[in-house]
């Protein structure tokens, strides 16, 4: 018997509290403060997890509104008025009320928690402990950014006197913001750049991603609810029916997108004034791992299981490609696979599970095809249930002597595939990265400081973070997250993402008596929600 046989289950078998009891039919959508219905075509969503029913596999879960260019330009529409050139109630209000509402909505969102975290679950196959922490993690992440804007806030409160000039500066927000997030971490990682968009003043349009909708319906209401009209409003539909007209209208002053570059491309393209464009954006990857002659070879394959096959390896972060020492290589990848093999399959609310089914439709087809490439380039898959598929289910795959003429070796695989490729001399890997277009993190694995301390200062001028006997991560959320080449445009962390949605602008008097008097009426009067000394504590 395979891995994967039997591993889907009979409505039966589903236990109840994970069980969805109806389609979800989603016609609303949230456009000027307006809870609306739609009434036009729907999109079928349809979960990466069958369900056996009387002999037959169904996946359809439900389906949400398939909008138009009508729709996206009354989103637009509302949330340009909604801010007003800054002169709207959202972006001249002071940040504690700001905060406030931010507040409001994080109470509202935990209301939510257990029918997110099941949503997840269905729509994207990630398993219960991995939804529930990134529902968990991003309402810490909004915590911890009203903090950090406290912070913030604290310290732009007071005055610069500099060669006879006295100034405050602050962060103003910049305008509309079109916020996009990816399948894989639907709501932590599009909240990433919500929350912060919307904190620091600016109105948001939010397109859910193509896979992972149907969760964020639950959070419509808290939306309409914490914020005043207008400044949050919610698209669904194609891309290039929604997303071309609002580039195009030349309105968007941000575009927050984490997705891939060839689409990153086409939407800042469609901007008739790029230079207004500001983007925020989190791209491709193919982070590798380099396991050195001397690496503990039991702790590394502890890591580089977690790094490569965590959701699947549906993660940017994910270690897709790993080079070990020719060395130690058949002992490496020996271990690699007995632990592979271990790694329990099943579905998301199975306890203990490791990998659970795929959402992307082709997605064990592209994979399989993956490896027959690298198959007939000499590769071979040695973990005796690698590649084995179960319709959704792709049993994960260890692929050795991967070399550069294989698909695999360049493309970003985005699933739980391993290629490795045993390296002679470390001038090997170190090639590979220089050449490659990506430049998001890599792993050092190995004992010998010295060694390691060479490989690093040639590696952090081509990634963005470098890291010693552990895998590629994100978190904490609190360091800098970003890429060089095609991996990412701007920097995200809860200061930084902050940061990334504002303008750094202020007020400025040359130091005269008439001017201070200006300036001490205005903060004493609290005439103005900029240039005060006010800050909360
Ligand atoms: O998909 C990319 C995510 O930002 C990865 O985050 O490293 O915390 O899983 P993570």
């Amino acid at each position: 018997m395979n891995k994967t046989d039997n591993i889907f289950p009979s409505k039966e078998n589903i236990p109840e509290t994970f069980k969805l009891t109806d389609t979800i039919m989603q016609s609303e959508y949230l456009i000027n403060g307006e809870i609306r219905n739609w009434k036009g075509d729907f999109q079928e969503v349809y979960s990466p997890i069958f369900v056996e029913d009387n002999g037959k596999y169904n996946n359809y879960i439900g389906s949400y509104p398939l909008m138009g260019k009508e729709e996206a330009m009354k989103a637009l529409d509302a949330a340009a008025e909604a801010y007003n050139h800054g002169k709207a109630e959202w972006p001249s209000m002071t940040v504690e009320k700001r905060i406030a509402c931010v507040k409001k909505f994080v109470v509202l969102m935990k209301e939510q928690r257990e029918l997110v975290v099941k949503l997840l679950m269905w729509e994207i196959g990630k398993s219960l402990k991995d939804s529930e922490k990134e529902f968990d993690r991003t309402v810490d992440y909004i915590n911890d950014t009203i903090e950090a804007l406290k912070n913030l806030d604290r310290e732009s409160s007071r005055f610069t006197i500099s060669q006879g000039i006295i100034a405050q500066i602050r962060r103003a927000p910049l305008g509309v913001v079109l916020c996009m997030g990816p399948f894989n971490y639907p709501l932590n990682e599009t909240f990433t750049t919500l929350i912060p968009a919307l904190i620091m003043g600016n109105t948001v349009i939010f397109k859910p991603p193509k896979l992972g909708v149907l969760l964020h319906y639950p959070l419509l209401k808290a939306f309409k609810e914490a914020f005043p009209k207008g400044v949050v409003n919610t698209v669904y539909g194609h891309g290039e029916n929604i997303l071309g007209p609002l580039m195009e209208s030349g309105k968007i002053n941000v575009l927050a997108f984490i997705g891939t570059s060839r689409v990153a491309d086409i939407l800042k393209k469609q901007h008739p004034k790029p230079h207004r464009l500001k983007c925020i954006l989190g791209l491709d990857a193919k982070n590798p791992g380099i396991v050195m002659y001397d690496a503990d070879i039991d702790e590394t394959v502890r890591e580089c299981i977690t790094g490569a096959l965590s959701f699947n390896g549906q993660r940017c972060t994910a270690l897709k490609i790993i080079f070990v020492d020719e060395k130690i290589a058949a002992s490496f990848v020996e271990k690699l696979s007995i632990a592979v093999e271990k790694l329990k399959i099943g579905m998301p609310w199975d306890s203990e599970v490791n990998i659970t089914p795929l959402p992307e439709s082709n997605k064990t087809q592209y994979l399989t095809e993956l490896i027959n490439d690298a198959i007939k380039f000499g590769a071979k898959v040695v973990n005796p249930s690698g590649g084995i598929v179960n319709k959704s289910c792709f049993s994960p795959a260890i692929l050795y002597n991967v070399n550069s003429e294989m698909r695999v070796y360049r493309e970003e695989q985005f699933g739980p595939i391993i290629p490795i490729v045993s390296y002679k001399d470390i001038s090997e890997p170190l090639d590979y990265i220089i050449n490659s277009n990506y430049g998001q993190q890599s792993s050092i694995f190995g004992k010998d400081a010295d060694q390691i301390a060479n490989l690093l200062d040639t590696m952090v001028n081509q990634v963005c973070r470098v890291n010693i006997n552990s895998q590629c991560q994100r978190g904490p959320d609190n360091f800098p997250f970003t890429g060089r080449k095609d991996s990412a445009e701007g920097t995200l962390s809860i200061s930084d993402a902050l940061k990334v949605f504002s303008i750094r602008t202020l007020v400025a008097a040359k130091e005269s008596e008439i001017n201070k008097d200006i300036i001490r009426q205005i903060i004493k009067e609290d005439k103005s929600n900029f240039l005060s000394t006010d800050f909360i504590l």
